[in-house]
């Protein structure tokens, strides 16, 4: 196999070396490129870039596998929890039973927000989105713990803010949905574990303590460990790039939820149960809305299918279907929406158009039945997969300033604009 691609242009030859990696996917190395021969690469949406070595999460889009530093999801999904997975991800080994010990214990330590930090619910409309009060809170955070704002922290100071996030970020959440429905918040209790305690916070009242159970629990730690990490996705990617400037970790975190929002990343969680529902109300007419989603003409997609990188079948998608069926017939809870989203995967896995564009279910499909089953409001979905993704995002940005190798990100461009022109006076423009 060659070890290495010629680049042959303007009678001048570059040699890019072939970088293989751990499971023999292989890229040229181009850091020469433009040096050499003045060329730059384009590749709007980079579906053809690497944009750094990672030794934190593999995925293989054809054979269906995702593995979190080299164990795949689904023994994690059935055998792991959401903090020890975290701990996986940021420390890059499974955790021993005292390393597990003191980090649930950092969890339960750092899981108030300073007090102060409740102007902000009181400042924001009850009608805000939770992504808009989290992003913003994420980064005031660096204003309350000025201490950690600093270039270059040492390993110490990275955990000890990942563990801040890791746990207050749970917090806010809860209190962004208290403050949405008006009810008193709820105060992280020091005996109840990670996903116990968020839900406490979410759905206990002073009149109505919440009553957990464990296959709620365990469906939020599931979905929780599935949306833990997922390589250079678009807000992964936008956390390494917002810290490859030496922004703090608060700030580079807030960039990442941000970009999480958009309907065609995290936002599709939501947007597929708004889309159900839409069909639901319609009459449930499945070939109307296949038919639309593959009308080039018609802006409606068929939200939660497709993916840049899965062209056989999400792996998470598969699971979270499961997951979505057991929690369902536990609960006794009759959901049409779980219905129509199994008559809308069954019809498009039989069209040559879906079929064509290896379009099928992603992490995102049925991920919102779990949730309006367990109770959590349609503008929460996203939330959830930020909560999720946190320890990822965490675990790429220690990864990204700890390699010493990395440079700020910094992208050229093909300039398509106006050539050289005068400036004229306004009294001389038409
Ligand atoms: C996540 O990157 C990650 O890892 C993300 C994620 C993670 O864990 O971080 O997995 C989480 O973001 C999952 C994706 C959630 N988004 C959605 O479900 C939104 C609906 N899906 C699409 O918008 C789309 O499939 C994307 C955004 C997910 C992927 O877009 P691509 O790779 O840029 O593909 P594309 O838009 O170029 O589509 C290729 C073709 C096009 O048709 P043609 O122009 O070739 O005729 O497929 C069509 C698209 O029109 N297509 C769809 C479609 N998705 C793609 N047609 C109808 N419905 C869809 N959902």
């Amino acid at each position: 196999m060659a070890d290495n691609v010629k680049v042959i242009i303007d009678g001048k030859t570059l040699e890019c070396p072939i970088i293989v990696g751990t499971e023999g996917e292989r890229a040229f190395d181009i850091a020469k490129l433009r040096s050499q021969t003045g060329l730059i690469t384009l590749d709007p949406g980079f579906s053809n870039t690497g944009a750094c070595k990672s030794a934190i999460t593999y995925l293989d889009g054809d054979k269906g596998i995702l593995r979190y530093r080299g164990i795949p999801i689904e023994q994690l999904a059935e055998k792991s929890t959401f903090v020890e997975t975290s701990y996986l991800l940021i420390h890059g080994k499974l955790p021993n039973q005292n390393e597990l010990e003191d980090f649930s214990e950092a969890y339960n330590e750092h899981s108030m927000i300073h007090e102060d930090m409740i102007n902000f619910f009181h400042a924001y409309p009850s009608t805000s989105h939770p992504m808009a009060i989290l992003s913003a809170m994420v980064c005031a955070m660096s204003a309350y713990y000025p201490e950690f704002v600093k270039e270059n922290p040492t390993q110490k100071e990275i955990d000890r803010i990942a563990i801040q996030l890791l746990s207050k970020v749970r917090t806010i959440c809860a209190f962004s949905y208290k403050k949405s429905i008006g009810e008193p918040f709820v105060y992280p209790k020091y005996d109840l574990s990670y996903v116990p305690n968020f839900l406490n916070m979410m759905f206990s009242s002073p009149t109505h303590p919440y009553k957990l159970t464990d296959e709620v629990v365990r469906a939020l730690q599931v979905l929780l460990i599935l949306h833990a990490d997922h390589e250079q996705n678009c807000s992964t990617s936008t956390v390494r790039l917002v810290g490859s400037a030496h922004a703090n970790l608060y700030a580079s975190i807030s960039a990442g939820i941000c970009a999480l929002w958009g309907p065609l990343h995290g936002g599709a969680n939501q947007a597929v149960i708004e889309m159900l529902e839409i069909i639901h109300k319609d009459g449930g007419n499945v070939q109307k809305y296949i038919a639309k989603a593959k009308d080039k003409d018609d802006t409606f997609r068929l939200m939660g299918f497709g993916h840049r990188v899965y062209k056989n079948f999400d792996p998470r998608a598969k699971i979270i279907k499961k997951c979505a069926d057991d929690l369902l017939k536990t609960l006794g809870i009759q959901d049409p929406l779980l219905d129509l989203a199994k008559q809308m995967e069954e019809t498009a896995l039989k069209d040559e158009y879906f079929i064509e564009r290896k379009l099928y279910p992603n992490v995102d499909f049925y991920s919102g039945i779990i949730y309006r089953a367990i109770g959590i409001p349609l503008n929460m979905f996203p939330v959830m997969f930020a909560i999720g993704r946190l320890p990822g995002w965490i675990a790429h940005w220690k990864e990204m300033i700890q390699d010493p190798t990395s440079k700020i990100g910094r992208p050229f461009q093909i300039y398509t604009g106006a050539p050289k022109t005068e400036y004229v006076a306004i009294a001389k423009r038409k």
